[in-house]
């Protein structure tokens, strides 16, 4: 298990070019498959999950390769419809590929995800959405086994708008004959990304980042070349970074309109933003504010992913903040860890109340999983002394070289 040691207390600033988007490029990755030829994707972030999703299309007899930041798909050879369990108990998102594959090939066979640190995750709104469009689905001794001769168009309304269940849908849609149309279904900006893909491989998708997504299926898809968003929750993250060590950063490469509600909590804890078209410049007060409440929702909302980087700002900011996660039942493992540095966190239920003390000090810590572990990260940049985080290959699954960003804006970070 890798450890990444923070000497606290140095100011983070500077300039940071933001990473390729975790979350679009893995379904966009699952996507090459519908295609048959080569796909090449740009601004690839160099990850853990980035990594997984590759051997996973090597697996389904893809090629794959990395040209800098670009990785190319060549998906001529596929010949398997299968995810063995290793891969689906290692990347729970590797569900994603159901819809693709059932796509291309007609039937899928891929395990069932296992349990996961941040919650149950369920996937009953993607099984349901895919019957609904004539997937025959048995769930036999752990696996799920899919049968699709003909993938048929239809309305599907989503009890809540999932973000894998809409990527799942749209993905099983686009070649299916005649119209789908998704109501209540996930906006996020990763979700019109991936739309925004499959219309350049020929497919008709329209509404992306509204409610309401159509789509009318198409006979075929032709592989093309396509650039991956900025990743919005990295943006964030590197925000918050400088942000509590009352830095001034520059972050490049970003879509500032993604970012609006955890921009507005930001400046509500003091800091000063100047937004232009892909950058953001920020400036920090000498103490970040609390905030009143920070409710996690789905997108346009406050983002499940920020809140626990956010709440390591909250620890040290001036007066109380509340923050209630209403997206996954365990999202709150880094508090015991950010206590253990002093913070003054209560739990109760889905909610954190969080008094902001004067400074937190170093400690032995352990990242439990991604956004956990960035949130000591971030802690422990304004921390007194030394923090050594374990369990950083959570971290390594969405950040893309944390240490050497952070490293060149001022901190000191090393990885062991
Ligand atoms: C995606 C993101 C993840 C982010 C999350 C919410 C990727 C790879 N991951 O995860 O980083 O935190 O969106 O923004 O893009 N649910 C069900 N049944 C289902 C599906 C979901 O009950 O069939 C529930 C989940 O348990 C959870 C909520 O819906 O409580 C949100 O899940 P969902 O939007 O599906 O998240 P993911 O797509 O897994």
């Amino acid at each position: 298990m890798g450890k990444l040691i923070i000497d606290g207390g140095k100011t983070v600033s500077g300039e940071i070019c933001v990473q390729g988007a975790k979350n679009a490029v893995l379904p966009i990755l699952a996507a090459t498959v519908m295609a048959d030829g080569e796909s090449v994707i740009k601004n690839c972030p160099r990850l853990r999950d980035v990594d997984k999703t590759t051997l996973v299309l090597e697996r389904l007899g893809c090629g794959v390769k990395r040209e800098g930041d670009a990785v190319i798909v060549d998906t001529r050879d596929m010949h398997d419809c299968e995810i063995c369990e290793d891969l689906m108990r290692e990347m729970r998102s590797s569900i994603i590929f159901l819809g693709a594959i059932i796509s291309r090939c007609k039937r899928a066979v891929v395990s069932m995800p296992g349990g996961c640190p941040i919650g149950l995750r369920p996937i009953d709104l993607h099984l349901k959405a895919l019957r609904q469009m004539g997937v025959e689905i048995r769930e036999e001794h752990g696996y799920i086994k899919c049968s699709a001769p003909r993938l048929t168009g239809g309305n599907i309304h989503l009890d809540f708008p999932s973000v894998g269940a809409t990527e799942n849908i749209m993905l099983a849609g686009v070649c299916a004959s005649g119209t789908t149309t998704i109501s209540n279904a996930a906006r996020e900006p990763e979700i019109v990304d991936l739309g925004n893909f499959l219309n350049k491989m020929g497919a008709n998708v329209r509404g992306m980042g509204t409610s309401v997504i159509t789509i009318e299926g198409v006979e075929k898809l032709e592989s093309v070349e396509y650039t991956i968003m900025p990743d919005r929750i990295v943006a964030a993250t590197y925000l918050a970074a400088s942000a509590i060590t009352g830095g001034e950063i520059c972050l490049t490469k970003v879509n500032p309109q993604d970012m609006g509600a955890m921009l507005y909590v930001l400046s509500e804890m003091g800091v000063r933003l100047h937004c232009e078209r892909d950058r953001i410049i920020q400036t920090a007060p000498e103490r970040l504010k609390s905030v009143h409440t920070v409710r996690t929702m789905p997108y346009p909302g406050f983002p499940t992913d920020i809140q626990s980087p956010f709440m390591s700002l909250a620890a040290m900011a001036q007066g109380t903040s509340v923050f209630i996660e209403t997206i996954f039942e365990n999202r709150f493992q880094h508090i015991d860890e950010l206590s253990r540095m002093g913070a003054d966190i209560k739990v109760e239920g889905r909610s954190a109340v969080v008094r902001g003390v004067n400074s937190l000090e170093g400690a032995n810590v352990v990242a439990r999983e991604l956004r956990g572990g960035a949130a000591l990260v971030v802690a422990a940049l304004a921390a007194s002394g030394t923090t050594t985080i374990g369990g950083t290959e959570f971290i390594d699954r969405g950040y893309e070289n944390i240490e050497k960003y952070l490293t060149s804006c001022g901190a000191k970070i090393r990885r062991e």
